[in-house]
């Protein structure tokens, strides 16, 4: 039988970024017979502009360029996604939302089941970026429900060597992956 395998995109870029460090955590708790790859390349995705991509062509994704092509063949790929994003200026990071736009027309998201998840060193959790992502996720035809939302505040006092050490967020974790993998199987 096919391994479930599993997408992470990180909103940010930050070598040290703390999003992808929960990417990397939330990687860790999955079954062992599950595969979870982080995207790297979001940042050499053009921008996005309507008639370059497939939008009214006969041939989906015609003019798309490499990096937009593995972006999207990743996503093919991929049983299910998690998205972590920062937030910035209390909206999502241009850089995932550009991604995201360039998936519009070819619907490579649409069905796929999703987790979205902010963190924040502030108390708000990035709820704003959060919101915004769900409303994007849902207007992509993503597969989810309502507790495929996570906002993490505070989130240094979270991590420990490059580590989720918090022993809530790490259940919380479990659960975004339990909930997940229901989606896959539901
Ligand atoms: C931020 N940050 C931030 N945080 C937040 O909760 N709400 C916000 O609106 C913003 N706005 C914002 C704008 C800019 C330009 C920067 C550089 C930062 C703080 C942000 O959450 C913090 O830098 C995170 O650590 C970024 O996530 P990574 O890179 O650690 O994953």
């Amino acid at each position: 039988m096919k391994r479930i395998h599993i997408l992470g995109i990180s909103g940010s870029l930050r070598a040290d970024s703390t999003n992808t460090i929960i990417l990397k955590t939330l990687g860790s708790l999955l079954p062992s017979d599950i595969t979870f790859e982080i995207f790297e390349g979001l940042d050499k995705i053009e921008h996005f502009s309507p008639g370059v991509d497939s939008p009214g062509l006969s041939t989906p994704g015609l003019f798309d360029s490499e990096a937009v092509k593995r972006f999207k063949t990743a996503i093919a790929q991929a049983d299910a996604v998690v998205i972590c994003t920062p937030e910035y200026a209390f909206g999502v990071p241009g850089t995932l939302k550009n991604a995201l736009d360039w998936t519009v027309g070819t619907g490579d998201l649409n069905d796929k089941p999703v987790s979205a998840i902010s963190a924040s060193p502030l108390n708000s959790g990035g709820n704003n970026a959060l919101a915004s992502l769900l409303l994007t996720l849902t207007a992509l035809g993503t597969k989810k429900n309502e507790a495929s939302a996570l906002s993490i505040p505070n989130v240094k006092g979270k991590i420990t060597d490059g580590r989720v050490t918090d022993a809530h967020t790490l259940n919380e974790l479990r659960t975004q992956c339990a909930n997940l993998l229901g989606l896959v199987g539901g």
